[in-house]
């Protein structure tokens, strides 16, 4: 299984450490260099087994790739899989974290990283420790831009305004239903975006705090996790986990619009067409989300003052995606498809 995920994986190479100390499996996925050195988060959790590790960061790997491509933004794509076991004592994963560092200090600038699922800008500084300067992210104590998730959630917030514009007409979102899933890091600061702009917020969530926190202290519409497909609303927001638009989901989805932070939210390439065929715009992940990788580099190695990098994330998100709503209106494709073919000929430009 492993020999065809690699031998079907169109991307360069992937760096395999197994820690001893905590059992844990890293794989670092190396898909293109073409624009710039590979630059993605690293993804820190647990997984059935190592095989589903791998899937995975190779499957990030090559969004982080189309991510950079679209905007033409010089960075390649890499993603790093932290496959941990079910428990693990903070002091076991603070140096999981310092070995993870040396061994990104010895790859030498093969591979940037930033946070991900599983990880924050402390781990960031945790990890720089040993793999200065190829961490992104850093705490701004540490002399890093900070967390990503505030920028990521700002490219998710105007990519919302993009589709409403295209389907409704107009950028406002007063009294729009927009159901965002996951109030983590991107999804929680969006929900205040969006509240700011008057739209009606529901939300779903597995962590009982922040369910407390968005529920009972903000008095927002809670939605229960199997009870999100069927959610009428204008807009759906994967701000979670990816896979989530599926066979089995996508019949069910009752939105109009789908444009999210979540990575991989398509479970497979043909699910685009479904969602075509449904009438459901869908706004591709990977242009979606590109906010807060191009914000923290931008800010760390171009020398971007802060509001110059949200004023970027704000053009790069809104040009793009009118590109591509264009694109598929005009030549019958799905967004998806148009979003590949942009990304696809800035590769080999
Ligand atoms: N999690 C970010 C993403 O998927 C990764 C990242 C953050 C990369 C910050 C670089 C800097 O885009």
């Amino acid at each position: 299984m492993i020999e065809a995920l690699m031998r079907e994986w169109d991307g360069e190479s992937v760096v395999v450490q197994y820690d001893q100390p905590t059992g844990a499996w890293i794989f670092i996925a190396i898909h293109s260099s073409r624009l710039g050195p590979a630059t993605g988060g690293t993804r820190m959790k647990h997984y059935p087994d190592a095989e589903a590790a791998l899937a995975d960061s190779l499957r990030l790997a090559r969004g982080m790739t189309y991510k950079f491509a679209v905007p033409r933004f010089e960075r390649g794509g890499g993603k790093a899989v932290i496959a941990m076991p079910e428990k693990l004592e903070p002091q076991a994963r603070t140096e999981l974290l310092l070995r993870y560092g040396k061994l990104i200090q010895q790859l030498g600038g093969l591979f940037y990283t930033g946070p991900d699922v599983g990880t924050s800008s402390a781990d960031m500084d945790t990890i720089a420790q040993t793999g200065a300067p190829y961490v992104f992210a850093r705490t701004p104590e540490a002399g890093g831009a900070g967390s990503s998730g505030p920028y990521t959630a700002l490219g998710v917030f105007t990519a919302i305004q993009t589709a409403c514009d295209h389907v409704f007409g107009n950028t406002s979102l007063k009294k729009k239903r927009i159901l965002v899933q996951g109030t983590g890091s991107v999804g929680g600061k969006l929900i205040e975006h969006l509240l700011d702009s008057e739209a009606e917020v529901l939300f779903s969530e597995v962590d009982e705090k922040l369910i407390q926190r968005f529920r009972d202290e903000r008095g927002l519409q809670f939605v229960a996790n199997d009870e999100v497909n069927g959610t009428e609303c204008d807009v759906f927001s994967p701000c979670a986990l990816g896979g989530i638009l599926n066979q089995r989901s996508i019949p069910d989805l009752k939105c109009r619009i789908i444009a999210g932070g979540a990575n991989n939210q398509l479970s497979r390439p043909e699910d685009a067409e479904s969602l075509h065929q449904r009438n459901i715009l869908y706004a591709p992940d990977y242009v979606v989300s590109i906010g807060g990788a191009m914000a923290i580099t931008g800010i760390e190695t171009l020398g971007w003052a802060p509001d110059h990098a949200a004023q970027r994330v704000r053009n790069s998100v809104r040009s793009a995606l009118e590109r591509i709503f264009r694109m598929s209106a005009e030549l019958n494709i799905t967004t998806e498809d148009a979003a590949r073919q942009i990304a696809h000929q800035n590769l080999s430009a």
